[in-house]
């Protein structure tokens, strides 16, 4: 999709990739609503937005709350007619470990990951549905989810859900013309999670994230995995055998990694 003169939603706005994946796209003549919960934030995104020659649409909400990701669809409709791009991008990967996490650590950051997403799409679809040059429903993924990684467990596990759902939806929805993306990074450095404990060569900033994730959503490319290192590593060691994958795993740099995405 030729990203001029859209309208784009974009939820996890306020900071990191989502906010520096809408400043990118509000160089672009585009209309965009912005959602996340620290309104402060959304209104000094909403000026640099505007100061680009973007439009802004602030909707300050917890995407956790079904009601109100339904209402941001509803909102953004009635602001600027339809909805041809929505990029749910919502997600975090605190370290946990299996040894003393409990239910509620777990299932919280596994709704997070799988819910903040879940609850916009059904809307999402019907909205697109009515459209006639139906839409692109992107989600920000992770490399995370191609593997069960030390510390990561239940962020792997949301977002490999999130990826398969998306594979269905992407059948499903084809009819429609509606087409739908899992969008992959490695390690991006973001105001939250600075990636200490990983090579400086494996990490992004946030505008070279953004930048692919541009890429993406305008090539519309189903599964994006990226950088390429990190591509080639993963695919490689889906193909390895269990017990050698999980010996290079349990050495690696994501059991010593606190806190990676
Ligand atoms: N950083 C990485 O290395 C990396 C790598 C791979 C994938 N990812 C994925 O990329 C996405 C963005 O991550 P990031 O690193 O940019 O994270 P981030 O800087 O922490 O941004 C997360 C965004 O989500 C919003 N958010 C969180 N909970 C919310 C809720 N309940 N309701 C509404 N908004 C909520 C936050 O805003 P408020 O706090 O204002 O609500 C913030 O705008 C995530 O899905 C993450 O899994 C990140």
């Amino acid at each position: 999709m030729d990203l001029d003169h859209k309208v784009i939603l974009i939820t996890g706005a306020s900071s990191g990739i989502g906010r520096a994946t809408a400043v990118a796209l509000s160089r672009r003549q585009n209309r965009i609503t912005i959602l996340a919960r620290r309104e402060s934030l959304l209104v000094e995104l909403a000026e640099e937005i505007e100061a680009n020659g973007s439009e802004a649409l602030i909707i300050s909400d917890d995407a956790l709350d079904e009601a109100a990701a339904n209402d941001a669809i509803l909102k953004t409709v009635s602001r600027f007619g339809q909805i041809d791009m929505a990029l749910l991008n919502i997600g975090a990967g605190p370290a946990l470990n299996t040894a003393t996490a409990t239910a509620a650590e777990i299932k919280d950051n596994m709704r997070l990951n799988y819910d903040a997403m879940i609850n916009f799409f059904p809307p999402l679809v019907q909205q697109m549905k009515q459209q006639e040059a139906g839409g692109v429903i992107a989600h920000t993924n992770s490399l995370a989810g191609f593997l069960g990684l030390p510390t990561q467990g239940q962020y792997s596990a949301a977002k490999a859900a999130c990826r398969i759902f998306m594979d269905t939806a992407r059948i499903e929805l084809k009819p429609y013309r509606i087409r739908v993306l899992t969008l992959c990074p490695g390690f991006v450095v973001t105001e939250r999670n600075r990636q200490e404990g990983v090579s400086t060569s494996l990490t992004m900033s946030m505008p070279q994230a953004a930048a692919h994730l541009v890429r993406a959503l305008e090539e519309e490319i189903p599964e994006y995995l990226f950088p390429a290192v990190l591509k080639m590593q993963i695919l490689l060691a889906r193909v390895l055998p269990r017990f050698i994958l999980n010996w290079i795993l349990s050495r690696s740099v994501y059991s010593e990694h606190k806190e990676t995405n």
